[in-house]
């Protein structure tokens, strides 16, 4: 169902329309939210910023545009304040009217979707193999996951890639390190673990950087691996699998869904990638290596950076595996659209990537690729986020906890309400609130910014936390369960100015999914969703449900059950499921 700013926009537009023709820049969003609720629901400041234009005082224009605004059904009569702003206050039987339309639509059909579908890449978590997954690929599963949740709802054709780092110079490194040293890892396929596959990886690097004849069998390691050799790609491919083991293991816990397709994927068209850079003449010869010089990227010396595409010794490197992957998504998977989700810290690796692949015509105008960047996850403290003795945090054992500490919580609220759980209640309930906690507390951020990573904050009951958001949706249950009768309803009566509120919340979802699509900021739903529920509060404090008499009563227990729909819509979209007891 459109939303209620929406159809009052496109009443306003229309309105401005009949009053001075076709206005060529006029914004897209005219009606705005009321900055003081005293003035009424709804805001336009048009008439303010259409004097020069029209030559008129923005008093006159806004009384105009009043005169041609058919909006009677809608709202009460529009007021002119101030220099000019035009208030709106909805007639209270329009919204008990529209929420009576909005509980005979199944829910997620109530919820618009785009207008047009589209095939979107979301790139996302992107480990590496032989290297521990850290807090940085958390942060990319966690908010690409719920972009490409929200992009999927919307009605867009969605494919999750995992641009896992499997290939180039490390292998060789690592190859040549195990024949030496532990043989059995090469044929094997339970020879080892992750843990043990990090500490040879750290190893076989020590001896990479000191050992020049240990650096010569490497390099022959990777030539072997990448010309095909069998024994060399079993290899590599145990090492793989070993990682992918472990990766496995948290996607589940996460619930995350991706289709590994590593870097290792585009070998086959890394020397079609170079022919093409030198067809379009972008390709220059630099101290031995191939490189393009970009646009708009200068070293110290105020000279335009070089982009390397082919090292020296002849291997490809990650940017060129990036152009690869673009090509090959726009060749063969027909994408309209590339979302990338990683670290702040990539931001000149993709716009670089982008600029040579759009020179060379790999990535037309018609494709959009957009690198969505986030920051550092640190610790209390402000630092680089550490276990107590110093050392990186492993994703599982950071789960893990969150988990742990979601059961002691749990534990003592038991004991504090005198409740009595069995144990399966008890595990459930902890891994689904440590888990969403620790999502929440990431998505709620403005991905932008360093996140502090706080386990009381993020399990804390109360705030904008996953916990207050879980409880606020099994209190609203709770509710329903008390009232035992499938209720039916028929009759919306909206009493108090607390249930107003809430009821016009519950048409901004739509408007909010659209926004975090345009500005793929998950922490808009978030907000959305805590004020929500705050709303719901609020009006459960005001207005007694069950204990109210008929038609009031169901009319109440109608707006519970859609603000329950809506956070366990809202949630899901986050990648959160909701609880029905807690
Ligand atoms: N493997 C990379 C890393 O760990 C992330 C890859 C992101 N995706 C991409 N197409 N480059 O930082």
């Amino acid at each position: 169902m459109q939303s209620i700013t929406k159809q009052l926009n496109q009443k306003l537009i229309a309105a401005v329309e009949k009053s001075y023709g076709f206005l060529a820049d006029l914004p897209e969003k005219l009606i705005l939210p009321a900055s003081n609720p005293q003035f009424g629901d709804y805001q336009c400041n048009i008439a303010m910023s259409l004097t020069k234009k029209i030559g008129d005082n923005p008093r006159n224009i806004a009384q105009k545009i009043i005169n041609n605004l058919e909006i009677s059904d809608l709202c009460l009569s529009p007021a002119i304040a101030g220099p000019g702003f035009i208030n709106f206050t909805l007639k209270k039987e329009y919204l008990e009217s529209l929420l009576e339309e909005l509980l005979k639509i199944p829910f997620n059909e109530t919820v618009t979707k785009a207008e047009m579908s589209k095939k979107i890449i979301v790139d996302f978590s992107s480990p590496n193999i032989a290297k521990e997954m850290h807090v940085g690929h958390l942060r990319s599963t966690i908010i690409g996951d719920s972009l490409a949740r929200i992009l999927e709802f919307r009605g867009h054709d969605v494919l999750r890639l995992n641009h896992v780092g499997d290939w180039g110079t490390q292998f060789g490194m690592l190859i040549a390190y195990l024949r030496e040293s532990y043989p059995d890892a090469l044929i094997k396929p339970d020879a080892l673990d992750l843990e043990d596959l990090v500490n040879f990886y750290k190893r076989a690097k020590e001896k990479f950087d000191q050992d020049e004849h240990f650096k010569e069998i490497s390099r022959l390691e990777v030539v072997k691996l990448q010309s095909g050799d069998i024994e060399s790609l079993k290899a590599w491919e145990l090492l793989c699998q070993q990682s992918r083991r472990e990766f496995e293991k948290i996607y589940d816990v996460l619930d995350v869904n991706l289709i590994e397709r590593g870097e290792s994927f585009y070998n086959p068209y890394l020397l079609h990638i170079i022919d093409l850079l030198r067809a379009r003449e972008l390709l220059e010869q630099n101290e031995g290596a191939q490189c393009v010089f970009l646009e708009g990227f200068n070293n110290k010396e105020g000279n335009r950076l070089p982009l390397i595409v082919q090292k020296t010794d002849g291997g490809y490197n990650y940017a060129t595996t990036d152009l690869a992957a673009l090509y090959y998504r726009v060749q063969k998977d027909f994408v309209d659209k590339i979302i990338y989700v990683t670290d702040a810290g990539q931001s000149d690796h993709f716009q670089q990537v982008f600029q040579v692949a759009r020179r060379a015509g790999i990535l037309p105008d018609s494709v959009e690729a957009i690198h969505v960047p986030f920051g550092l996850v640190q610790g209390e403290d402000g630092k680089k986020l550490k276990t107590r003795s110093g050392e990186t945090i492993k994703l599982k054992d950071l789960l893990s906890e969150a988990v742990k500490r979601a059961n002691d919580d749990l534990q003592n609220r038991l004991v504090e309400e005198r409740r009595t759980e069995n144990q399966d209640f008890i595990s459930q309930v902890s891994q689904k609130v440590g888990i969403s906690a620790v999502k929440y507390a990431d998505l709620s951020q403005n991905r932008i910014s360093n996140y502090i990573f706080s386990y009381d904050k993020m399990l804390a009951l109360s705030g904008n936390t996953a916990p207050y958001m879980l409880y606020a949706y099994a209190r609203i249950q709770g509710i329903a369960r008390e009232a035992k009768e499938r209720q039916v309803f028929s009759k919306i009566l909206l009493e108090k100015e607390s249930e107003v509120i809430l009821a016009k919340a519950l048409f901004d979802l739509s408007e909010i999914l659209e926004e975090v699509e345009k500005e793929l900021l998950p922490n808009r739903l978030c907000e959305y969703l805590y004020d929500l529920s705050k709303k719901f509060n609020k009006f459960y404090e005001n207005c007694p449900v069950l204990k109210s008499n008929e038609p009031l009563r169901s009319s109440r227990l109608a707006l519970c059950s859609l603000t329950a729909q809506t956070l366990e819509l809202g949630l899901s979209l986050l990648g959160i499921k909701t609880l029905e007891r807690m």
